[in-house]
């Protein structure tokens, strides 16, 4: 039963941060584009600025439309503190940048979103940060890694794009025995379907490009979690600059009061589109949590509330299929994006992983014949209709009878 005392996550995804204001009884947050913010005199000031009365000094610091929005992830989250960036990218790599110091050790996973691997196997290593990263579901090899010592645990679950899935509260608790902390990048799931803060986790951050926003108009970041935490990225982003817009916060900001019903629909959509695509005769295999032949179901069933809106698939013809199947579809941008509105699909090389070689695309165990495929918030018999017919004519009895329910 719905605790009733905690109003449920949609109620959460249209209210909170919607703080009433004295904007002439706005209904809606205005976007505030203002750079700096005036005072009457230096006394004032000086309060808003140390932080004794509420107030803002700096758009570069902070923003009252981002801070609406920022509040808004916060409290789907459960956090006591959040705090925003300009990208997801901004968001990771500020807070690793903010919690390391040279000769620290960061241990992670193989198959983290492709951007977040550069950073590890490029950028930490060249300012003394040593790197380790663990095939993702050999949780006992993650556990051995972590046991040498680590000043960072990083996950990423589900991952992009071959969503595996790791156990978040198990690998936190080995963390948290040798004083690490845990950071988790929870895109893929959202704080619908997943709060890791509530999993162990000390910080859990999004790209809120994706289902955050959701309409594919607006990059963003956000990172949630413990006040002396936050604070420490709040302070780096504040620093080197990578503030969110306000424009860009006002429009993740809109996206999110709907964040409920597109997870609910894209969660709904996702699991009858991979059932589908598992019983094709030209899909080799099907990439998706909800499955049960998902080879850490029974921790995505544990962790997760739904298994959510991206699935990924491998055709057996290899990249050549690929390439002939992704242009036959109609309803689908074919994208580097995921969780919007509209379906979007595309393969790992020019997608999640175009920054990686075709080897390190190998080495990470991301298969060139695999489709990324983002479900929107289309009809899903359309979606299935759409799949059906880029397969062309060569269709498969068992199914077609499922499609018409
Ligand atoms: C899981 C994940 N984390 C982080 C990012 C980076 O986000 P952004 O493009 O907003 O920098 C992405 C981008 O695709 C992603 O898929």
């Amino acid at each position: 039963m719905a605790d009733q005392s905690q109003p449920g996550a949609g109620t959460l995804s249209v209210w909170a941060g919607e703080a009433k204001n004295n904007w002439w009884g706005a209904t809606q947050v205005p976007v505030v584009h203002s750079v700096a913010y005036g005072y009457p005199d230096v006394d004032h000031w000086q309060d808003a600025a140390l932080g004794r009365t509420p107030g803002h000094i700096y758009s570069r610091n902070t923003n009252p439309t981002v801070a609406a929005f920022t509040e808004k992830v916060r409290v789907l989250e459960g956090a006591e503190a959040a705090t925003s960036f300009a990208t997801g990218m901004a968001a990771i790599s500020n807070t690793l940048f903010a919690l390391l110091s040279p000769g620290d050790r960061v241990v992670s996973v193989k198959d983290t979103y492709g951007g977040t691997n550069k950073l590890f196997l490029q950028f930490l290593p060249r300012m003394n940060f040593a790197v380790e990263l663990c095939a993702t579901t050999d949780h006992a090899a993650i556990e051995a890694a972590i046991a040498q010592g680590c000043r960072v645990l990083y996950l990423e679950s589900p991952t992009n794009p071959t969503l595996k899935v790791v156990d978040i509260a198990r690998l936190a608790k080995a963390a948290h025995q040798v004083g690490a902390i845990v950071v988790a990048d929870n895109t893929f799931a959202t704080p619908i379907n997943q709060n890791p803060l509530a999993l162990g986790v000390d910080l859990v951050l999004h790209s809120a490009t994706k289902f955050l926003g959701g309409h594919a108009d607006a990059l963003g970041g956000v990172v949630c979690g413990a006040q002396r935490l936050v604070d420490q990225a709040y302070h780096y982003r504040e620093i080197t600059g990578a503030a969110l817009d306000p424009m860009a916060a006002y429009l993740l900001l809109r996206g999110m009061k709907t964040l409920h019903l597109r997870i609910r629909q894209q969660n709904a959509s996702a699991m009858e589109i991979a059932q589908f695509l598992a019983a094709q005769p030209q899909v080799s295999q099907v990439f998706y949590p909800g499955l049960a032949s998902h080879e850490h179901h029974d921790v995505a069933r544990r962790q997760m509330r739904g298994f959510g809106g991206v699935l990924s698939f491998m055709l057996k013809g290899g990249f050549d299929a690929v390439r002939a199947f992704l242009p036959r579809l109609r309803y689908a941008h074919l994208a580097a994006n995921l969780g919007a509105v509209e379906t979007i699909a595309g393969p790992p090389a020019t997608t999640s992983h175009v920054e990686c070689t075709a080897e390190e695309r190998k080495a990470m165990g991301i298969p060139e014949g695999l489709i990324r495929y983002s479900v929107g918030i289309e009809d899903t018999a359309d979606l299935i209709a759409d799949l059906q017919q880029a397969f062309g004519p060569n269709k498969s009895a068992s199914t077609s009878g499922r499609l018409a329910a």
